[in-house]
């Protein structure tokens, strides 16, 4: 496949990169300007592509030719950079690819998704700290992911759990609803959390699926699975 990763330079970004490349996919990059040097390990192996990712010109150039698109939906800054990202994807994909786009378990897509109390105070006080401090908007993330919802493309969105580093631990497994027994633990590799988005390119299981996931080796995964 030629698979587009909008994002390419942040943490989750090379680790799909890397993930792509290992499975044979050809690879185009977007990043920042200012970011294009954290893709040097990569940079004769992949098209890099500079600029914001919710420039649509940049978008549509990247994402020309493309089977599948990976998109890291960041909420930094009070710009629309979600949202903004989403529907440049959206609009310039060509019909038919797959769109694979990242968030966290915050964003429900049907509201059955049930949280803790501690969860929810989390989101609360951070997207009230960013946005009075004008870092990020999580809102924007939620209305990014409302519209791929509402949108008639072959999506996914993989809504990851809290991250940690380290080596990996397999293909995370998933869950319709956060609150669901087999998530509870809550902790995914981020190098899995690529490896999901990677892998869910080819698994049309997971067309117009808002999956959450966590760690395949994680103790409520391995109950679930004992069970
Ligand atoms: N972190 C968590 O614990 C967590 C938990 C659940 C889900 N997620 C989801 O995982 C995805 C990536 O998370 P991550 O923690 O692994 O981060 P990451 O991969 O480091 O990604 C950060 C991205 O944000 C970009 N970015 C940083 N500052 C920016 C700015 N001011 N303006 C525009 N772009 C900016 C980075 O681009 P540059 O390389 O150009 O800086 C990079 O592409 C997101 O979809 C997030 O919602 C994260």
């Amino acid at each position: 496949m030629k698979v587009c990763i909008i994002g390419a330079s942040g943490k989750l970004g090379r680790y799909m990169v890397q993930h792509a490349l290992d499975r044979g996919h050809e690879v185009v990059g977007v990043c920042r300007e200012k970011s294009v040097a954290k893709l040097d390990a990569f940079k004769d192996r992949i098209t890099i592509i500079p600029g914001a990712t919710n420039d649509r010109e940049v978008i549509k150039r990247a994402v020309e030719g493309c089977d599948g698109v990976l998109t890291v939906l960041v909420p930094w800054g009070l710009q629309q950079y979600s949202s903004g990202t989403a529907q440049a994807v959206l609009d310039y994909a060509r019909p038919g690819a797959r769109l694979v786009f990242s968030c966290g378990w915050h964003i429900t897509r049907d509201g059955q998704d049930v949280y803790s109390p501690a969860f929810k105070a989390v989101v609360v006080v951070f997207g009230w700290v960013a946005r009075t401090l004008r870092f990020a908007e999580l809102d924007d993330q939620v209305e990014a992911c409302r519209r791929i919802f509402e949108s008639g493309t072959r999506w996914t969105v993989v809504r990851g759990s809290d991250l940690e580093e380290g080596e990996s631990r397999g293909l995370p497994v998933w869950s319709r609803h956060v609150g669901d027994p087999v998530l509870k633990s809550n902790i995914t590799r981020r190098t899995d959390f690529a490896l999901f988005m990677v892998a869910a390119l080819e698994n049309d299981a997971l067309i117009r699926e808002a999956p959450a996931i966590v760690d395949c080796q994680s103790p409520s995964a391995l109950a679930h699975a004992a069970a």
